[in-house]
C-alpha cells in the first residue's frame, strides 16, 4: 500500500504573517502522518520559520534548489541550506521552472541526484502542454521526461521518489484531467518505471496527479487505482480547503 501524500504548491504566495496563520489554522487539524503525508512548499525566505512552527503531522519543502553546493549563482538556493533550515521536500522541475526559468530533463535529472545526495525528498514533476495532449502524443512526451529524470537513481531512490503527473493545460486554469484521463497516463509512467527497473520498485513509487485539484474532485482523484496524492497550488493556500484535501487522503 502506497501511503498518499498530498502538498502544497504556495508558489509566490503569502507573506510571512500569512504563511504563520496557515500554520496555526491547520497544525492541530491535520490527520496522522501514518494515515497521510501532508506538506507544504512556499517560498525560500519562510522556510525556516515554517519549520519551526510545524507539528508533528506536516512537513515543509521549497519550490526548487539548485544542483551545487554553492558558488556563484545569484537567486538560487542551496539543498545544503535547505536540509540546515530542516526542510525535507523539494518540488523539482515544475512546469513555470521549465517555461519561465530553463529547467530542463537534464537539469531536472541533477537536481533529483543532488535532493538525494542531501537526504531531501524530491517531488518531481512532469507534464504535456495541450497541443501535445491534443495530438495524442502524451505518453510518449511523458515517458521521455520521466526517462530523462529518473536516469541513473537507484531502485531505493526510485521506491521513495514522489513523481508529480500535472498536465499543464490543466494547472491553474480550472480544468482538471478527468480522473480516468489522469489514471491512464500515471498509468503509463508506472509502466515506464517497470520497463526500466521492474515491477516491485513501480508499484512503490508514488505518483501525484496535479491541475487544478481541490476538495469538490479529490475523491474522486484519489480513488483511482494508481494516483496516490495531488500536488495542489490554489486550492492549498486556504486552510480549511487544504485540511479537505489532506483529509481526502485518509479515506
Ligand atoms: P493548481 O496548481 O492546483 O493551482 O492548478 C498546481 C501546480 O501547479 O502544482
Amino acid at each position: 500500500m502506497r501511503k498518499p501524500i498530498i502538498a502544497g504548491n504556495w508558489k509566490m504566495n503569502k507573506t510571512r504573517d500569512e504563511a504563520l496563520q496557515f500554520i496555526y489554522n491547520v497544525n492541530t487539524k491535520l490527520p496522522s502522518k501514518e494515515f497521510v503525508e501532508s506538506v507544504i512548499c512556499t517560498q525560500s525566505p519562510i522556510l525556516r520559520d515554517m519549520v519551526k512552527r510545524q507539528g508533528e503531522n506536516l512537513r515543509i519543502g521549497a519550490q526548487n534548489m539548485h544542483y551545487l553546493d554553492s558558488g556563484a549563482y545569484t537567486g538560487e538556493v542551496s539543498a545544503l541550506l535547505l536540509v540546515d533550515l530542516g526542510v525535507e521536500y523539494v518540488i523539482i522541475g515544475h512546469s513555470e521552472r521549465r517555461a519561465y526559468y530553463n529547467e530542463t530533463d537534464d537539469s531536472v535529472n541533477k537536481k533529483t541526484h543532488h535532493a538525494f545526495n542531501h537526504g531531501l525528498n524530491p517531488i518531481v514533476c512532469v507534464g504535456e502542454s495541450l497541443e501535445i495532449r491534443e495530438a495524442n502524443k502524451t505518453d510518449e512526451f511523458i515517458k521521455v521526461q520521466v526517462v530523462n529524470a529518473l536516469k541513473g537513481l537507484t531502485k531505493d531512490q526510485i521506491k521513495v521518489l514522489v513523481l508529480a503527473y500535472e498536465p499543464i493545460w490543466a494547472i491553474g486554469t480550472g480544468k482538471t484531467a478527468t480522473s480516468e484521463m489522469a489514471n491512464d497516463t500515471i498509468k503509463a509512467i508506472r509502466n515506464v518505471v517497470v520497463d526500466l527497473y521492474d515491477k516491485e520498485t513501480a508499484e512503490a513509487m508514488r505518483i501525484q496527479y496535479g491541475g487544478s485539484v481541490k476538495p469538490a474532485n479529490i475523491k474522486e482523484l484519489l480513488s483511482m487505482s494508481d494516483i496516490d496524492g495531488a500536488l495542489v497550488g490554489g486550492a492549498s493556500l486556504d486552510a480549511d480547503s487544504f485540511l479537505q484535501l489532506v483529509n481526502a487522503g485518509t479515506k
